[in-house]
């Protein structure tokens, strides 16, 4: 008889945002005549730029001609992108990064929840509260947790976000052997400064720990002196792993394309104490497990490094930012407490004691669709997160009505 993995029993109900979009499809059932607004779930809603559109074309053109056609390309990612990724994402901001020691992929998401598969199941993990849930559900899934009690899983430890350390968690006293750190940060849009990621790697190479880095939000930094990548800081090339996505960047989440930077000088220990490189090991499992991202796709990827496509994504990333500007806005002149917005899309609101009830209630009397924060963590309780993806009429809208359901109180 084939049994399940039981550690899937352990997980909560469904994903958050399949939560949430079940909840959201149920209230439009019941109230078909209802216009919803959908700041939620954090996707893309403005489309792909005239020259990544070129350069899609193309790619796909070249794969309609015998001469160019292309079947399975490099796992790992062609070397175009690879070389066009290491100069403008890294070299131009003084990070040291070779195209080796980048992978691309199909996804973050992806990437940030299969990362963990290279390694032990001991170890000892630290995780925000709040975080990105996809980080804590894969090592459930994995079996490196008990069971959750009380909104937490017993073995993992929990690096609380709150507005006391201004949502950027404090270095643990205890050593820890993984950390997932995600800035600009998801849910809160939080960022860290450079002394804090300092002190992160510090501590990082300190206790051999490994640090997983997810930067899916750098392209919304605005503040100068915010660093986009883990390795702008010295000592990160020892102990970090890198994750970025095309997705916020470019608005490829229905293209798909990301990428992971491994450092050839991060190495981890096998149980004999021999050192292995943390690359070599991901390199088996990418190409035993994947077969590289389409060719067009990967074209498109690297026209936005290319002087135009630049220009067109940074328009896509202020407009969402200035979405983001007027919901920091609303939400202040509303009287109530936000971080974020200001250098990532998301804005991190204090809408009472009960996310889920704050949730509800925006849903019913104001039709707007935000994120609870308790779904989370712990920490997120009370909050709730407000994306700033969407046309620009919708948010004002939304804006409108949360604005009178909040004078209402
Ligand atoms: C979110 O809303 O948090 C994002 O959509 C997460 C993701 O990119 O998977």
């Amino acid at each position: 008889m084939i049994r399940i993995n039981e550690n899937y029993q352990k997980l909560q109900a469904s994903y958050l945002f399949v939560t949430v979009a079940r909840k959201v499809e149920a209230f439009q059932k019941a109230n078909p005549d209802k216009k919803i607004l959908r700041l939620g779930i954090g996707d893309v809603t403005l489309p792909l730029t005239p020259s990544i559109v070129q350069a899609f074309h193309r790619g796909v053109d070249e794969m309609a001609q015998d001469s160019t056609f292309k079947g399975y390309g490099p796992e790992q990612g062609y070397a175009f992108l690879r070389e066009a990724i290491a100069e403008h994402d890294f070299e131009a901001r003084g990070a040291k990064v070779g195209p080796h020691e980048i992978f691309v992929s199909d996804g973050s998401k992806c990437d940030t929840g299969n990362f963990q598969e290279l390694f032990s199941q001991d170890l000892k993990i630290g995780i925000p509260d709040p975080v990105y849930p996809v980080y804590v559900d894969t090592n459930v899934m994995a079996g490196r947790t008990g069971l959750a009690v009380n909104g937490r899983y017993e073995g993992l430890t929990y690096l609380n976000a709150t507005k006391a350390n201004d949502f950027v968690p404090d270095i643990p006293s205890q050593a820890l052997d993984l950390i997932y750190l995600c800035f600009p940060n998801n849910p809160t849009g939080a960022v860290a400064t450079r002394a804090q990621l300092k002190a992160w790697v510090d501590y990082a190479r300190q206790h051999q720990a490994l640090i997983l880095f997810d930067a899916a939000y750098a392209a919304f930094i605005r503040s100068p002196e915010i660093p986009h990548s883990i390795f702008e800081i010295e000592g990160a090339r020892e102990c970090a792993v890198e994750f970025r996505s095309f997705s916020k960047t470019a608005g490829f989440t229905g293209v798909r394309c990301a990428y992971t930077v491994i450092p050839d000088t991060v190495l981890i220990s096998d149980e004999q104490g021999k050192k292995h490189r943390l690359l070599d090991l991901w390199n088996r499992r990418h190409s035993t497990k994947f077969n590289g991202v389409s060719y067009p796709v990967q074209v498109a990827a690297a026209a936005v490094y290319t002087d135009q496509g630049k220009k067109e994504v940074r328009q896509l990333t202020d407009y969402y930012m200035e979405n983001a500007r007027l919901i920091r806005q609303a939400v202040t002149q509303a009287g109530l407490e936000a971080t974020g917005g200001e250098n990532g899309p998301y804005v991190w609101v204090k809408a009472g004691s009960d996310s889920w009830k704050a949730f509800d209630e925006i849903l019913e009397k104001a039709q707007v669709v935000v994120t609870p924060g308790s779904g989370f963590g712990t920490c997120g309780e009370g909050y709730i997160r407000i994306s700033a993806f969407n046309h620009r009429e919708k948010v004002q809208e939304a804006l409108g009505r949360l604005t009178r359901l909040w004078q209402q109180k």
